[in-house]
């Protein structure tokens, strides 16, 4: 195919067909849910394929992605309004716009990617677009939430003893990189990020993306040709948040 007849970055590629909708491995493995790959795989003939491209469950993405469309488009409820609030308590209480930002991005890979190792996700996706002090914070603003500071009136999150029971001990690689963190310059940077850390259980308020608009204009490098469509190391990794059902 030459480029000019190169499919366009969106849309659905399989009009007319039936397109089955196959779960990646992360999120199901260890579930319970059957993997149906198989099952799938001999419902295919002349009509029915398995899904690329757009998927019409979801809302359209626009055709040069921005962080904002993200949030719009993508993230689940629950984690745009986290990274909004926690974004919105730096803004109110006249925080740098680094510590509103790593604020803003600290769980993004929550948002519509994945869970496990959040923090290091996180950093990765956005480490192109913003400042190395910022990813940085969002790095090891996963290892600090495990551990208090009293000097700055941190304390063990409540919430975690919820999330994991009274008994859980912290692994070793967060206890390490908590420790490399503690000693590190930009410390107080990571340390804000758990500070400004709202509780998944409060009821925070959905607030609009756009109010951080000047912010992020100052402090994300938007590409040009969208998220997804940059070539950027880690492209990749929002092209799968756009498309997240895509079979390979
Ligand atoms: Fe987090
Ligand atoms: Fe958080």
């Amino acid at each position: 195919m030459c480029m000019d007849d190169a499919a366009p970055n969106m849309g659905n590629p399989q009009q007319g067909y039936t397109r089955l909708v196959f779960s990646s491995p992360i999120g199901r493995i260890g579930t319970g849910v059957p993997n149906t790959e198989m099952e799938q795989l001999k419902q295919l003939d002349a009509n029915t394929v398995m899904m690329m491209g757009d998927n019409p469950a979801l809302p359209p993405m626009t055709e040069r992605p921005t962080l904002i469309d993200f949030f719009k488009y993508r993230f689940e409820s629950i984690t745009r309004r986290h990274l909004l609030g926690s974004a919105k308590r730096a803004l109110d209480a006249g925080q740098d716009e680094k510590i509103i930002m790593a604020c803003l991005l600290h769980d993004i890979s929550n948002g519509c990617f994945i869970r496990a190792d959040h923090g290091y996700w996180s950093a990765q996706m956005i480490a192109p677009y913003v400042s190395e002090e910022v990813a940085w914070a969002v790095q090891y603003h996963q290892a600090l939430r495990y551990v208090a500071d009293p000097d700055v009136g941190y304390a063990y999150p409540e919430s975690y003893h919820k999330f994991f029971g009274k008994d859980y001990k912290i692994p070793n690689y967060i206890q390490e990189d908590a420790a490399y963190a503690r000693q590190h310059k930009w410390y107080m940077t990571a340390r804000q990020v758990t500070l400004n850390d709202l509780y998944f259980f409060d009821d925070t308020t959905d607030h609009d993306p756009e109010e951080l608009a000047d912010v992020i204009g100052r402090n994300f490098r938007q590409p040009v040709e969208g998220l997804g469509f940059d070539r950027s190391p880690v492209a990749h990794m929002w092209r799968t948040m756009i498309w997240p059902n895509n079979f390979l």
